[in-house]
């Protein structure tokens, strides 16, 4: 593969900047011009930010395409034998696995047959509940193969949070795996999808793909296993499989994602400009080179996984390597030892990873290599500046840029970012715009800031391929959530700062939404979940500043019998949350209260807790507001 379109220094950067935005249509059919199209666009763009249906966004409106066929099939002639995905498990001691790109076509034919075989078609929604396994990857696109729309749920969300997104996709089949292994721990994970489908109606079939070989219940006429629907498609000769014709503005998949309201949002990305957008991301941000073997460390369960180890990768023809794992298992080398055994040249991780291992010291990296690295990346949430230093000494000894991606899931892809080799680096600054991405700072009335040396709350004001379309069943809830608080512009939620050369720094979310060790999770959420707990009558929850977790989770808690054993009610808390939700989300500290700062009108002044919650105890602002302000007295004595 080339990259006619990839940026090798910063005059040919700023020139694609300028072209993208004076004529943003021919900017990106330039470069949609090098994928494989079943039939070519009538128009690049059509698009509305306001009005009642808003958001209206149509990137190359009238092709038609499939997107395994640029990740896959269009490989075949040239790279047939380039390894696609390199697999790398989670015991040191089991064999990685290797799939150039004609080994994962296969499998994904057959297992898009097998899909067939059990009844899904085009537009049918699937939901994918599995460990960082080979078999994750290939189901993903052999839904896309077929034109089904993929929901991935993360493994770490509880029964009751997969049930939630089954039901509101209305998904009729479940592709899940007996167990994951994780660490020393082997997770269940099909039982924990027998607890789920306990609540929806709609799916039909489950596959179950056998990973640990731990028991699992299987249900007559509806769960069957992977490798035996395997063997019946190989015994039907069913060894390819067509790629669906698909409209270049149907949905690819859905992935939930948390807000600040209590229910995760399925954000909806499409097929045409979501590749295209992806493929052209990677290939610049990382300055990925042919052959070259690239490492992202996130989980295909988040949007990292879906843009940065599946589509993008693959439809560049690169190399993309899955770990099974966690960085600390077998101990705290694990990431570098890959990298010393692939030669891995590109390694993007995230910040809590980062600050984790470094918390482990440096006896851990001294005898590793670490030769082959050429490029580091960060991602998920800001990157503080030690944390900088120590990845950019100690792994990339000083000779690899870091590029510190600031994106989202609504995003699609990387909006924010230095290009590496090109952009001059600042630590914790995500640096430059990318082609085509249009930033906008605004200010408390809701004006935009011109010029540089400014903060505020970022929105972008004109649409690119790879941004989310609708959130699932409720077109007027994307409105709401992105594209109200500014009219005219996407919100993302994000604040930030613009220094003196232009350089964005983003500072972290503005609304109720938590980055715990880079999981996104909405307080209204953990609130909820909570308060679903027998003995509590109303909770508050705030972020606090934690060494590994970048944000911990702080709970203030108003119970109703308060003569029990305090910390046994602590504990049945937290097995609350992870019920509801999952065990991302249980709080790292719970405070019982008499009472919340509330206004007279009955609104939390969550500030105040923030405050409390961040170990500030003298400047908690005007508190003469509030319903009775002798409660946040005996909230600050009696802080954990
Ligand atoms: O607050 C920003 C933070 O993560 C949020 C998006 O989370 P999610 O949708 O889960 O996607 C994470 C992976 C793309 C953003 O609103 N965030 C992400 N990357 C960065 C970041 N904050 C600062 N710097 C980043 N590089």
């Amino acid at each position: 593969m080339s990259y006619p379109y990839q940026i090798k220094s910063l005059d040919e950067y700023h020139d694609a900047y300028k072209k993208s935005i004076s004529d943003p249509a021919k900017f990106w059919a330039a470069i949609a011009e090098n994928f494989l199209w079943k039939k070519k666009w009538n128009n690049v763009l059509s698009w509305n930010f306001t009005g009642e249906n808003a958001p209206q966004i149509k990137w190359f409106e009238g092709a038609k395409l499939n997107i395994t066929e640029n990740c896959l099939d269009r490989h075949l002639k040239d790279s047939a034998d380039v390894p696609a995905l390199i697999w790398e498990p989670n015991d040191p001691k089991e064999n990685s696995v290797t799939l150039t790109y004609k080994q994962l076509h296969e499998k994904v034919c057959a297992f898009a047959n097998v899909l067939k075989n059990n009844g899904v078609k085009k537009g049918d929604r699937i939901c994918i509940y599995m460990g960082m396994i080979p078999e994750l990857a290939i189901a993903v696109l052999s839904c896309a193969r077929i034109g089904a729309i993929h929901s991935v749920v993360f493994g770490g969300f509880s029964a009751q949070s997969i049930a939630d997104r089954i039901n509101d996709a209305a998904c009729n089949l479940v592709i899940t795996c007996d167990g994951a292994h994780r660490g020393a721990k082997a997770i269940p994970l099909k039982p924990i999808i027998d607890d789920a489908l306990l609540q929806c109606t709609s799916v039909k079939k489950v596959i179950v793909y056998s990973r640990t070989h731990t028991p699992v219940a299987m249900m007559k006429d509806r769960d069957v296993w992977w490798e035996d629907e395997i063997k019946k498609v190989e015994a039907q000769g069913k060894t390819d499989c067509p790629a669906e014709e698909m409209d270049a503005e149907d949905p690819l998949f859905i992935l939930y994602t948390s807000g600040s309201t209590g229910k995760p949002k399925g954000v909806v990305h499409t097929t045409a400009g979501y590749m295209i957008y992806t493929t052209y991301t990677f290939v610049n941000v990382f300055n990925y080179q042919p052959d070259e073997i690239y490492f992202c460390t996130a989980d295909i369960g988040w949007v990292t996984g879906h843009s940065y180890i599946v589509y993008g990768p693959l439809a560049a023809g690169a190399t993309s390597m899955m770990f099974e794992g966690i960085p600390t298992y077998p101990d705290a080398g694990r990431f570098w030892d890959i990298t010393d055994k692939f030669k891995v040249n590109i390694l993007y991780t995230a910040p809590t990873a980062i600050r984790a291992l470094m918390a482990h010291g440096l006896d851990f990296v001294k005898d590793k290599k670490l030769d082959s690295l050429r490029v580091l990346g960060s991602v998920g949430e800001p990157i503080n500046e030690e944390a900088w230093q120590w990845f950019y000494k100690n792994i990339g000894k000083e000779k690899c840029p870091i590029v510190d991606t600031w994106w989202q899931t609504e995003t699609g892809g990387i909006l924010i970012s230095a290009i590496a080799g090109v952009t001059k680096l600042k630590p914790s600054y995500a640096t430059l715009p990318l082609p085509g991405i249009q930033p906008a700072i605004m200010d408390e009335k809701g004006n935009e800031i011109s010029g540089n040396d400014v903060s505020g709350n970022l929105c972008i004001k004109f649409p690119w391929p790879g941004m989310l379309r609708t959130t699932w069943g409720d077109h007027e809830r994307c409105r709401k959530t992105y594209f109200d608080a500014y009219p005219g512009y996407y919100f993302t939620g994000d604040g930030c700062l613009r220094d003196e050369n232009g350089y964005y720094r983003i500072t972290g979310r503005v609304d109720d939404v938590l980055n715990v060790s880079g999981h996104r999770i909405g307080t209204a959420e953990v609130e909820n979940a909570i308060n679903k707990h027998t003995n509590v009558v109303e909770s508050a929850v705030v972020g606090f500043p934690h060494d590994i977790k970048g944000q911990g989770i702080y709970a203030f808690v108003i119970t109703e019998k308060q003569n029990g054993d305090a910390e046994l009610t602590k504990k049945d808390i937290l097995e609350t949350v992870t019920r509801i939700i999952g065990p991302i989300a249980k709080p790292d500290k719970i405070q019982f209260v008499k009472g919340l700062p509330k206004t007279r009108s009955g609104k939390i002044m969550r500030r105040i807790l923030r405050k409390i919650a961040e170990g500030e105890t003298e400047n908690l602002g005007d508190i003469s507001t509030l319903l009775d302000p002798a409660v946040v007295e005996e909230i600050k004595r009696e802080k954990v």
